[in-house]
């Protein structure tokens, strides 16, 4: 086993629900893929760039590969693939990956939410809770976060969840078919204060249920 693996994380509740995190399961497939085949439109312009159409990389099918593939990783220590759920139902996903271990103990969070969800404060609530856990149960000392300068909703996340910006990464990922500057946000074990979900609380952003 390793630090803060396997994790079920909330429930916290915000506007849009109460919002909790698990880990993912295989059987996930059925509604991973009914809301991303839906949600193409609201996804894909965020997304890494990848071979083949929208309609068969999310294709019920193409659940189980990358599902075993990020549970190994999990049991290896390298990620913790969590699926969000609001009101118990699956409503994305979010991931703590790239967990460098040593002296850098440091990792990256990214995540998206149901188009039927967003507006709510999910996505904030789901990176303190998960943010927290890494940083305290999973051991990590650093968790950054990569973003598009035009993507202004992940960038409020960040922001009310208590990241910094730290700077801008030129042609840094490959991400709708091109390489797309990143501003780099990050937050470190000594800033966060009482934790990001006790200040969402705070300051009447969420709730404990
Ligand atoms: N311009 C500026 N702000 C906006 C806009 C806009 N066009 N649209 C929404 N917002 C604001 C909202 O008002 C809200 O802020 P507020 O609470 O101050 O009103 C904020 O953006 C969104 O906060 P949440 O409700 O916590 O987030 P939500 O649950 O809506 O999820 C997310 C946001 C994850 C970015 C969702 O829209 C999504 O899945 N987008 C597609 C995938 C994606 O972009 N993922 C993030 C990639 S970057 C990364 O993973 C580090």
């Amino acid at each position: 086993r390793h630090p803060g693996w396997p994790a079920r994380l909330g429930p916290l509740k915000v506007g849009a629900g109460v919002v909790g995190l698990r880990p993912i399961r295989l059987r996930d497939a059925g509604d991973w893929s009914r809301v991303r085949l839906r949600d193409q439109a609201h996804l894909e312009k965020w997304e890494p760039t990848a071979p083949g159409p929208w309609r068969d990389r999310n294709g019920f099918w193409s659940w189980p590969p990358q599902w075993m593939a990020l549970r190994g990783l999990a049991r290896r220590g390298q990620c913790l693939p969590l699926v969000i759920t609001v009101d118990g139902e699956f409503a994305g996903q979010i991931t703590v990956g790239n967990v460098i271990r040593a002296s850098l103990r440091s990792a990256w969070v990214g995540y998206w939410v149901s188009s039927t969800a967003v507006g709510g404060g999910v996505a904030t609530a789901a990176v303190a809770l998960l943010v927290d856990h890494a940083l305290t149960l999973g051991g990590l000392h650093r968790i950054e976060a990569t973003v598009r300068p035009e993507n202004e909703p992940s960038i409020r996340v960040l922001t009310k969840a208590g990241f910094r910006q730290e700077g801008l990464f030129q042609r840094y990922l490959d991400v709708a078919g091109d390489w797309r500057d990143h501003f780099c946000f990050a937050i470190t074990a000594e800033e966060t204060g009482p934790g990001l979900v006790a200040r969402l609380v705070q300051q009447g952003r969420a709730e404990r249920v």
